[in-house]
């Protein structure tokens, strides 16, 4: 294949317009709290500034919008391989990347209120959204987003350590370990999911921006000449990743950055943008970040981060195409595709149409009776079950109760345990969506629910 040529560019849907309730971000948020996907961090103690801490629902879904990237990424591909680099970096790391002088935001004080905000978000530079006076911000000072803190006993300037922003540099500062280790050669990529934070100015908006956050990010090592092949690509391969997990092609869009936009190294970005109920916002940037960044640690550390390439027998330093999502952001994302409202037999049902592979629980055990002889075949079922799939239990309240309580938890498959079980040794299983049910002999629901759960 000529991986030199570029790809045409991906032809745009037409944008509905959706029917979306005005106070959808306010249900998705109470039904994030009420049903324990997400908490306000430190709730006892007044919540502690756009913190945010993930519930028993909310702990299962993050996990697995995280395992479905990696399964995308990584699992399902020879040529990218994963690392889990520390979340404490030198300063050093930090010099070199750009972040110590470049990772700013202009910040304005507005000195009537006392407010702080961000001068590229403020719709009129001139007015203080928060108390309406005109022209009463300071001049904008570059304030830096790291969090700084201190290695070790002694809070020195020797001692002076960071926080991630990103995770990003672990895989380039690893560049040359994991060359030397895999056995890989370009193009391939290295994939990191975890923890970075930044010192946002104005978080909010839920979850979309907060000051902990966790990444999903693939730095993808290519030959020079390639890099315009492997963006196009990762652009197209980012954008179906979303489509792929349930997310309507029509709230999806890829904006490509104006030229004002780049960073002084990127030879092309665009983001994978969602229609928020605010308006589109980014879920993942994809960057095509040349050869600046093994460029900027081989200079700084000394370290020889060039490849050579023995059937060509030439020595390059590796380009980078850089898919960079966010884990929380992309949760909220889904969580808001997701949602919906119906009218069943009078009443309202909630359902989170979630794809099955985010879906928190994959199948509810439901028994009839919490008696037996259905005790002892729940547990029969659910022992079948729980290797290979997260299983919620529930054995309180009317079946119809507990089928809602599933739907609005967005879990796949409900299979109730009743008293014919017991003579035919079948169970029911109710669809979510659909909510049609089938009797499903138990020797069967294994091989009936993984046919469905693939
Ligand atoms: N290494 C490149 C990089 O970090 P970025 O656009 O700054 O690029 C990538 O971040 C993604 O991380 C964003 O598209 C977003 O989904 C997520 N993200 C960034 N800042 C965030 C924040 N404060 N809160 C939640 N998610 C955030």
């Amino acid at each position: 294949m000529d991986r030199s040529v570029t790809c045409p560019p991906m032809a745009e849907p037409e944008q509905t317009t959706r029917d979306v309730p005005a106070d959808l971000m306010d249900r998705v948020v109470n039904l994030c709290k009420r049903r324990g996907f997400v908490f306000p961090s430190a709730e006892i103690y007044g919540g502690f500034r756009s913190t945010y801490d993930y519930g028993p629902i909310g702990v299962l879904m993050l996990r697995n919008v995280k395992d479905a990237w990696w399964r995308t990424m990584v699992q399902l591909r020879t040529d990218v391989v994963g690392i889990d680099a520390s979340i404490l970096s030198p300063p050093a790391v930090w010099e070199a990347s750009g972040h110590l002088k470049n990772f700013t935001d202009p910040l304005v004080d507005c000195t009537a209120c006392k407010q702080r905000f961000r001068e590229d978000h403020l719709d009129d530079p001139n007015v203080c959204p928060n108390c309406g006076k005109r022209d009463s911000f300071t001049e904008a000072r570059n304030f830096n987003l790291m969090f700084k803190t201190h290695a070790g006993p002694v809070e020195s300037s020797a001692a002076v350590a960071y926080l991630r922003p990103e995770t990003a540099q672990g895989m380039f500062v690893n560049f040359a370990n994991v060359l030397n280790t895999s056995r890989k050669r370009p193009p391939f990529g290295i994939a990191q999911v975890g923890k970075s934070f930044r010192n946002e100015i104005t978080p909010g908006n839920f979850v979309f921006r907060t000051r902990e956050f966790e990444q999903m990010e693939l730095e993808f090592f290519v030959p020079p000449d390639q890099g315009s092949y492997w963006y196009d690509y990762w652009c197209r391969a980012r954008l179906d990743w979303y489509v792929d997990h349930g997310i309507d092609r029509d709230r999806l869009r890829l904006r490509p950055h104006d030229a004002d936009e780049l960073s002084h190294y990127s030879a092309g970005t665009s983001d994978v943008e969602f229609l928020f109920p605010w308006g589109w916002g980014e879920l993942e940037g994809i960057a095509n970040r040349t050869d600046y960044d093994l460029t900027q640690h081989a200079q700084h550390s000394g370290a020889d981060l060039s490849y050579f390439d023995q059937e060509t027998n030439t020595r390059y330093v590796p380009h980078v195409i850089e898919p960079a999502a966010g884990a929380t952001r992309s949760m909220m994302a889904f969580l808001i595709a997701a949602y919906d409202e119906e009218e069943v037999r009078g009443e309202t049902r909630t359902v989170l149409r979630l794809h099955h592979r985010i879906a928190p629980y994959k199948i509810a055990v439901l028994p009839l009776s919490k008696k037996q002889p259905l005790t002892d075949l729940t547990r029969e079922i659910l022992a079948e079950l729980q290797p290979t799939w997260m299983c919620d239990y529930d054995e309180t309240q009317a079946i119809g109760r507990r089928y809602r309580r599933q739907d609005e938890i967005g879990t796949p498959f409900c299979v109730t345990v009743d008293f014919d079980t017991v003579e035919d040794r079948a169970v029911t299983v109710r669809e979510r969506d659909s909510m049609a049910q089938e009797r499903v002999p138990i020797a069967e629901l294994t091989g009936y629910l993984a046919a469905r759960l693939r």
